[in-house]
C-alpha cells in the first residue's frame, strides 16, 4: 500500500490559493520545513530510495530543490550541485531555456559540477507544467551529449 509517511507530508504542506498570483493553488513547502518530522520523513523516502543506486551527484533546481536536494545529497552521500536561474553562478555554466506561460526563463550549471557517467537524480520540490525538470533533464541530457563530442 502507500507509505505511511506520505498522509503526514501531505498534511503539512500548505495550499495558499491565488499566490502569487489569481488561480495558482501555490504549494508552500515552508509549513513543512517547520514540521521536523514530516521534513526528515519527506528526505528519507528519497534516501531510502536512492541511496544504493549509486548516485553521485543530486542535482537541485533553484530555489526550493535546494533545500530538499542538498538534504538528500547528505543522505546518500553524494555531491550537490545548483541548478540556478540566469546570472547566479560565477564561472562557466551551460545553459538550458525554457517556456513559462508568459515568456522564458533558464537553468543553468557549472561546467565540471558532473563529470561524464556520473549518476545524477534531479530534485524540485513540485513538478507544475513539467517544463522546469524538461529543462534540467535537458542541462543533464546536453552535458552528456557534450562529453561524448569531445572525445
Ligand atoms: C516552481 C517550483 C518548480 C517549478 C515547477 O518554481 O519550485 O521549480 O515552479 O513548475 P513547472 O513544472 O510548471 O515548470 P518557481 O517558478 O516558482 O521559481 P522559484 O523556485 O525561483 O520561486
Amino acid at each position: 500500500g502507500e507509505d505511511p509517511r506520505l498522509q503526514a507530508i501531505s498534511q503539512a504542506i500548505r495550499v495558499v490559493p491565488h499566490f502569487p498570483k489569481q488561480g495558482i493553488m501555490f504549494q508552500d513547502i515552508t509549513t513543512l520545513l517547520l514540521d521536523h518530522n514530516a521534513f526528515k520523513d519527506a528526505v528519507d523516502i528519497f534516501v531510502d530510495r536512492y541511496r544504493d543506486m549509486d548516485i553521485s551527484v543530486v542535482a537541485g533546481v533553484e530555489a526550493r530543490g535546494f533545500i530538499f536536494g542538498s538534504s538528500i545529497a547528505l543522505g546518500i552521500g553524494a555531491k550537490f550541485a545548483p541548478l540556478c536561474k540566469p546570472g547566479k553562478l560565477p564561472g562557466e555554466v551551460i545553459s538550458e531555456k525554457y517556456v513559462l506561460e508568459y515568456g522564458t526563463d533558464c537553468l543553468e550549471m557549472h561546467v565540471g559540477a558532473v563529470q561524464q557517467n556520473e549518476r545524477v537524480i534531479i530534485i524540485d520540490d513540485l513538478v507544475a507544467t513539467g517544463g522546469t525538470m524538461s529543462a534540467a533533464i535537458r542541462l543533464l541530457g546536453d552535458l552528456h551529449m557534450q562529453a561524448l563530442l569531445l572525445r
